[in-house]
């Protein structure tokens, strides 16, 4: 069987929330125990940097916090390869060679940039480096031969721009160098959940989230703040379970399925109140939440040890990504000094 190589990454922009865990991180460490499987695991700080120029010690701060995060849910170092993005300039140099591949009105096609470029507001400022990061996002996925990405939907685009360099490179330099890679989205209901005020999905600029550092008792305030039904005013009221947010983090998180049709069908006649089921949410939050925050603590208090794994991850990782730029050189002709 022919191995799967999987690379994912995260932008370092904050520390990591229940989103991420639900969303991607779970099904990280599930994807390492997976046989004739290597896993990358990318901190891509070079591409948080593309709209952050003027705001790089956020970034910096932000780099160990995610990989503190990534340890503490179980991401294995001995089974997965995590590293720094800035920390492999392969990655920057096969960039250059992709840019040429790309017109610049593709770049400007792109639905998720587009959409980045209207809520970032740079009007007409904006950073080359933050239009053009598709085409690095494709330098990294080629330098690994990815041949999976577990990314969220708002990632297709990558993917495709992605896949058209791999079939124009191999296409032009007649050699089936780069490799495809597909993309692997999450289950449905799982991609984006949302945040705890209802507003949206769960993100950092809505401050609805809770984060994988939060304390115990800070898990608890949130849960006992979050959005239900503003009409379910009295107990014996009925309310309503749809767009209620503790039903929908009971729905992905509380494994009693039976009981849980219960409390909706309670909830949905009157009778049931919302402390009850937040106090029923929170113990089972902080059951998961828990072992992650301990590990966390744990972790934090060597940081210099986390930051020994990502310098021998990036090492390994520039290894791997120096030999596809090696085969990319050569395939291009430009390798003028091998023998
Ligand atoms: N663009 C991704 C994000 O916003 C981060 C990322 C950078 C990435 N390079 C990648 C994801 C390569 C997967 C593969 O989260």
């Amino acid at each position: 069987m022919n191995k799967k190589i999987i690379l994912t990454g995260d932008r370092p922009t904050g520390k990591l929330h229940l989103g991420h865990y639900v969303g991607s991180l779970k099904n990280r460490v599930k994807l390492q125990e997976e046989e004739n499987t290597k896993m990358y695991i990318m901190i891509a700080d070079q591409q948080a940097l593309t709209d952050n120029a003027e705001n790089p010690q956020k970034i910096i701060d932000s780099v160990i916090e995610v990989a503190l995060d990534y340890l503490a849910v179980g991401i294995d170092p001995k089974k997965t390869t995590i590293f720094l993005q800035s920390q492999v300039p392969q990655l920057a140099e096969l960039t250059v060679y992709y840019m040429n591949l790309v017109t610049l009105a593709r770049v400007q096609r792109n639905p998720t940039v587009k959409q980045e470029l209207k809520s970032k507001d740079f009007g007409e400022s904006i950073p080359t480096g933050f239009l053009t990061y598709p085409i690095s996002q494709a330098a990294d996925i080629t330098a690994f031969k990815a041949t999976h990405v577990p990314v969220g939907e708002d990632q297709k685009p990558m993917l495709e721009q992605t896949r058209e360099i791999v079939r124009d490179f191999n296409r032009i330099y007649k050699k089936e160098v780069l490799v495809e890679p597909e993309i692997v989205l999450p289950p449905k209901n799982m991609g984006r959940l949302i945040g705890i005020d209802g507003s949206g999905k769960m993100s950092k600029s809505l401050n609805n989230g809770i984060y994988l550092s939060d304390s115990k008792e800070k898990v608890k305030e949130k849960i006992m703040k979050m959005y239900t039904d503003p009409n379910h005013i009295k107990v014996s009221d009925p309310g309503k379970v749809e767009g209620n947010v503790v039903f929908t983090y009971l729905d992905i998180f509380d494994k009693n399925k039976e009981e849980l049709e219960e409390l909706k069908k309670q909830y949905q006649k009157g009778g049931l109140g919302d402390v009850k089921l937040k106090l029923r949410l929170n113990e089972i939050m902080q059951e998961i939440l828990e072992p992650i925050r301990n590990k966390r603590k744990e972790l934090e208090k060597d940081k210099d040890k986390v930051y020994e794994i990502l310098k021998k991850g990036s090492e390994e990782a520039r290894k791997i990504a120096g030999q596809t730029l090696k085969e990319v050189k050569t395939a291009m002709g430009i390798n003028y000094f091998d023998n």
